[in-house]
């Protein structure tokens, strides 16, 4: 079993840390802000994600995992120091390393020779090699994308699709291959900027593809064909398969605008015109405009409207708002001249910061009550099992849109509720 030490104790970090630890190594996770590790070792974890409590409580309890903010401490012995830092957007797209940056430099004050660095963190093609040169050839560094999902993380991390070790060193790749030792899953080994570039194609093939199945969506709903039809013949072609083809409000989240915007950057670059990642990007923003307007024609204008919403973070499951097109929704509905209170199981405290303008209800009864209109804007299995006899009582309107199609029409139909969606075809009972 191996010493490491994960620093940032994020998402990715914590979730990591927790199960290497799992795994039987020895791991340090660093956190440099102050009140982000205090609540960490009052065993108040910062982030929601199924099981991450207590697996961090389990880890933490036998000692396989431990926490710190001084990264000089946790890099006394640790055979592979892990990057688990943000590289969020500049605002000209490319991506903002300067937390990566300052740990290399970290590293090479205070690390052991011989530690392999390993970057799990998202970078862009070519990051390894600028990390490389400021260790001045020292300590080798290993790219190591993490592909895991806000949601289903730990799953993911315990039995990804693949685990993916850039390295143009061989002896420095097997040994960040080796601590993966006890999960069954094929390792593709490649040379480093590839494994940087592949993260980066990864997450923009699947902003593509929704981009184009709610393109598909908004055609079905102006040639009253039907998105779930359609969808099932495309899923059903063994050469497009079923994943990633539901249409909704859009795609979001910590990861893929910020990925597809540094891909972008990264085409412009390298002088590589990048069309189809900006018609993903415009395809995006026209199912939150898609949204807009059918409200604002459902309700004659949106001026003095009270509209209830039914999820804030960017998908079901996470309190994560970054990027949320529901958000995004709610903030375009506000400027519009409409009153907007929203709900999420999970994220209303960081919703709060991100958009403060909204009005935050902490039960789905009370939001309902006298609201012309409400939107289902994330596939929570709370929001599923909703008695909407019962909204439709306690609603001032009746219009409902079902911004991830997750909904029985139907059903809601038959209690005197209007529904709308995209690209739905309905039949009328
Ligand atoms: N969140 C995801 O689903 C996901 C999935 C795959 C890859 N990634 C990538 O992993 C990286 C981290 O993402 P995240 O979502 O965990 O971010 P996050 O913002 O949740 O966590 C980052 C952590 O790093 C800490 N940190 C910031 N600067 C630091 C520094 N200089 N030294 C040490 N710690 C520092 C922060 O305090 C925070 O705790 C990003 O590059 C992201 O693109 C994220």
């Amino acid at each position: 079993m191996s010493a490491i030490t994960v620093i940032g104790a994020g998402y990715v970090g914590l979730v990591i840390s927790a199960c290497f630890a799992s795994l039987g190594h020895n791991v340090r996770c660093v956190e440099p802000d102050d009140r982000r590790l205090g609540r960490i070792l009052e065993g108040q974890l910062p982030i929601h994600e199924p099981g991450l409590d207590d697996l961090v409580g389990e880890t933490s309890g036998n000692g396989t995992l431990q926490f710190t903010g001084v990264i000089e401490e946790s890099l006394d012995g640790s055979e592979f120091a892990f990057m688990a830092v943000p590289t969020p957007s500049m605002p000209d797209g490319s991506s903002d390393l300067s937390a990566v940056m300052s740990v290399a430099d970290q590293l090479k004050q205070h690390a052991d020779d011989g530690t392999v660095v390993v970057i799990k963190s998202t970078v862009p093609v070519g990051t390894g090699d600028s990390v490389a040169s400021i260790l001045g050839g020292r300590l080798p560094v290993v790219s190591n994308p993490e592909f895991l999902r806000e949601g289903t993380a730990i799953k993911e991390f315990m039995e990804p699709d693949r685990i993916v070790i850039g390295a143009d060193d061989d002896k420095a790749g097997s040994a960040v291959a080796g601590l993966y030792n006890g999960i069954s899953s094929e390792v593709i080994t490649t040379d480093r900027r590839s494994a940087e570039l592949a993260k980066y194609a990864s997450n923009a093939y699947l902003a593509v593809r929704l981009s184009f199945i709610n393109e598909i969506a908004l055609l079905s709903q102006a040639t009253n064909a039907d998105i779930d039809s359609v969808t099932r013949v495309l899923a059903t072609d063994h050469r497009i398969g079923p994943h990633y083809l539901k249409t909704g409000i859009g795609w979001g989240g910590s990861c893929l605008p910020k990925d597809v915007s540094a891909l972008e950057h990264s085409g412009k670059t390298a002088g590589v015109e990048t069309h189809m990642l900006k018609a993903a990007k415009v395809a995006n923003a026209a199912q939150i405009e898609f949204l807009v307007s059918t409200l604002k024609t459902q309700l004659g204008g949106l001026s003095g409207k009270v509209i209830g919403m039914l999820g804030t973070a960017f998908k079901a499951g996470t309190d994560d708002v970054r990027e949320s097109p529901a958000i995004a929704a709610a903030v375009r509905l506000v400027q519009e001249g409409a009153e907007v209170r929203v709900h999420d199981p999970l994220a209303l405290e960081r919703t709060a910061l991100a958009a403060p303008e909204l009005h935050r209800v902490n039960d789905v009864e009370k939001l309902t009550f006298g609201v012309d209109a409400l939107i289902l804007s994330t596939d929570c299995p709370e929001y599923r099992a909703i008695d909407w006899n019962r909204v439709s009582q306690s609603m001032k309107g009746n219009f409902i849109f079902d911004a991830r199609n997750a909904l029985d029409a139907q059903a809601l139909n038959s209690v005197g509720l209007q529904y709308a969606a995209y690209g739905r075809r309905l039949r009328s009972n």
